[in-house]
């Protein structure tokens, strides 16, 4: 039969191409360009070498940034008030182009290198099942014959240098890493005890933010429809408004500011605590400045089924949920939520935080006669003692039963 591999490049994934090679399988390999720091022609020459049929190499960085990382962002998604969800974003889009890739050279199967430990495992295949519950799934970290053959690390070099598959490039980092536009992970490995610092070195997105400049930047981020549509570098002038330029603008923005790490043990769907350390500059940057704009222009009742919502969405990305039906529902409500979150809200960059100093909007609820301690405006302070008693009630009860008990 004929397999669509997700192929990243590295020991596992060339490892698993041979291996189901040995198998019988035509193997396609996939490799989806979502930002990540890869020699895609390297890959896919090595790939060739070891075998596969054909590699296909999708940029997908644009549509990452417009169907995925916007619509997550707009809804002020994250996951145990932490994690910006920088891999759990990315398996979607992946999953979407295999299966198509699947679909177009008549492919029954389609693989991944995901472990059976993880979180990712989970959203590759409940994406594939979702799109074609016809498909077949072959995930060899859960394969009898694939865990028997290959114990460890050194089994998997073993292998590779057996059947001349080159290793030079993946030997190196002692933990795991997942790198896309959106951020870059760093898990397992030396990272593992959660009680060790991680260290400086193993950065690779943002500078640490005390080397970041002395100097703050400011910034002005226009959002339509709690989009980012617009960002304005005041120190230098600089304007993106292309989505994809204008995210890869806010991380390099992130980057020299030290914005965006986070180091944390979080819980994976499986049940097993992890420790992850991530650098998510941009998306940093964009989360602040949207929750700000939102303080201005949504109503106080529509935030707080919002924020009920928003941390429903961060655990449905997480889980793997992308694609199903209560996603779809919360995704409408979102972007009603959505409709008139518009305008500009400024920010200052500096060494590590992306802090809101000022905001405008075209819809903005905020009515300064009201707020002011100055101005009377059309509210009658005289009218603020009877919703303070009335509110008082229950509180006044509860106090004279305790009284009593005592
Ligand atoms: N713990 C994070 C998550 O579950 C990052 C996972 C990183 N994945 C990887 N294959 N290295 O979203
Ligand atoms: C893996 O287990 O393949 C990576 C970590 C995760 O998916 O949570």
């Amino acid at each position: 039969g004929k397999v669509v591999l997700a192929y990243s490049g590295g020991l596992d994934t060339s490892v698993i191409l041979k291996w189901l090679l040995e198998q019988g399988y035509e193997v396609f390999a996939y490799m989806a360009n979502i930002g990540q720091k890869e020699d895609f022609e390297v890959a896919e020459q090595k790939a060739l070498k070891i075998g596969a049929s054909k590699v296909f190499i999708e940029d997908m960085r644009k549509e990452f940034v417009t169907d995925y990382i916007f619509p997550v962002y707009k809804a002020n998604t994250i996951y145990e008030g932490r994690y910006l969800l920088g891999t759990a974003i990315a398996r979607p889009i992946i999953a979407k182009k295999q299966i198509e890739i699947a679909k177009q050279v008549g492919a029954e199967y389609v693989s991944h290198g995901a472990t059976g430990k993880g979180n990712d495992q989970v959203r590759f295949e409940l994406s594939y099942y979702a799109l074609n519950p016809k498909i077949k799934v072959i995930a060899p970290w859960k394969d009898t014959a694939f865990l028997n053959a290959f114990k460890g690390r050194t089994d998997l070099l073993a292998y590779a240098e057996k059947h001349g598959i080159p290793t030079k490039q993946s030997a190196s980092k002692p933990y795991s890493e997942d790198d896309n536009l959106l951020h870059i992970s760093h898990e397992a490995g030396i990272l593992e005890d959660p009680g060790h610092e991680c260290e400086d070195s193993i950065y690779s997105h943002t500078v640490s933010p005390e080397n970041a400049p002395d100097k703050p930047t400011k910034i002005k981020i226009e959002f339509k429809d709690g989009i980012p549509v617009k960002v304005s570098n005041l120190n230098d002038n600089t304007v993106k408004t292309d989505a994809l330029e204008l995210f890869e603008y806010l991380n390099e923005l992130g980057r020299e500011n030290g914005i965006g790490r986070l180091d944390m043990v979080e819980n994976r769907f499986v049940g097993i605590k992890s420790r992850g350390v991530y650098e998510t500059p941009g998306g940093t940057i964009l989360h602040e400045a949207h929750k700000d704009i939102e303080g201005i222009a949504m109503d106080r009742e529509v935030m707080r089924l919002r924020d009920m919502l928003s941390a429903k969405f961060a655990e449905l990305v997480y889980n793997g949920f992308w694609f199903s039906p209560e996603m779809e529902f919360l995704m409408v409500a979102i972007d009603k939520s959505q409709e008139v979150i518009d305008g500009e809200v400024t920010l200052k960059l500096y060494k590590g935080t992306a802090y809101p100093i000022a905001r405008t909007s075209p819809s903005s609820l905020y009515n300064q006669d009201l707020s002011s301690m100055d101005i009377e405006g059309g509210y009658n302070q005289e009218d603020a003692e009877g919703f303070i008693k009335i509110n008082a009630i229950r509180l006044m009860a509860h106090r004279n039963i305790i009284d009593k008990n005592n």
